[in-house]
């Protein structure tokens, strides 16, 4: 399978854990957003939104969707806003084939109970602004997945044996 496999999903769900393990699995290259982001800034995510703002950090994503819709046989973990653009989605839907890891407020609250990382859930109540998030994000990411999986209940191998099983590959 050539085509790219492009994990959305809200903050804390799994993508970047799912994506490095899955990369390892079907030795295929793993690009978590985020992480190349940072590395090409040379500072933290909250350090971006903090000194050079979100729109210029939503700007370094959508270069790198553009550049993911010419691809081939990558795992991206997607930053949970990437899909907040239509152009991005058109793009990494070019490339590759799109898997939302779904999840409840409730279980990323759990996940990202120790988490500061995150700038959009900074201060207040974290489970609140997920929740509201959440809300407002729902309806796009099941919109632009070509697969939706539950992953509330389910560890990271056994997401990994559902991401195989469903895109017939055996390894
Ligand atoms: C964001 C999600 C984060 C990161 C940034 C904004 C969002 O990525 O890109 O903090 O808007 O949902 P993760 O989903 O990897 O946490």
């Amino acid at each position: 399978m050539e085509r790219n496999i492009v994990l959305i999903g809200f903050m804390g769900s799994g993508k970047t854990s799912v994506g490095k393990k899955l990369s390892m699995d079907l030795k295929r290259e793993f690009i978590d957003m985020d992480d190349f982001i940072e590395k090409r800034e040379g500072m933290s995510v909250n350090e971006i939104f903090d000194k050079k703002g979100e729109d210029y950090f939503r700007n370094a994503e959508r270069e790198l969707c553009v550049r993911f819709a010419e691809a081939k046989s990558k795992i991206i973990a997607t930053g949970g806003g990437v899909i907040k653009s239509d152009e991005n989605v058109e793009n990494l839907k070019k490339g590759g084939v799109i898997i939302y890891l779904k999840s409840t407020p409730k279980q990323i609250a759990h996940n990202l109970r120790h988490d500061n990382t995150r700038p959009l859930l900074a201060g207040g109540n974290k489970e609140e602004k997920i929740a509201k998030l959440m809300a407002e994000r729902e309806p796009i990411y099941n919109k632009c997945a070509d697969i939706v999986l539950d992953v509330s209940n389910i560890n990271i191998e056994e997401t990994i044996e559902k991401i195989k099983e469903i895109l017939h590959i055996n390894v």
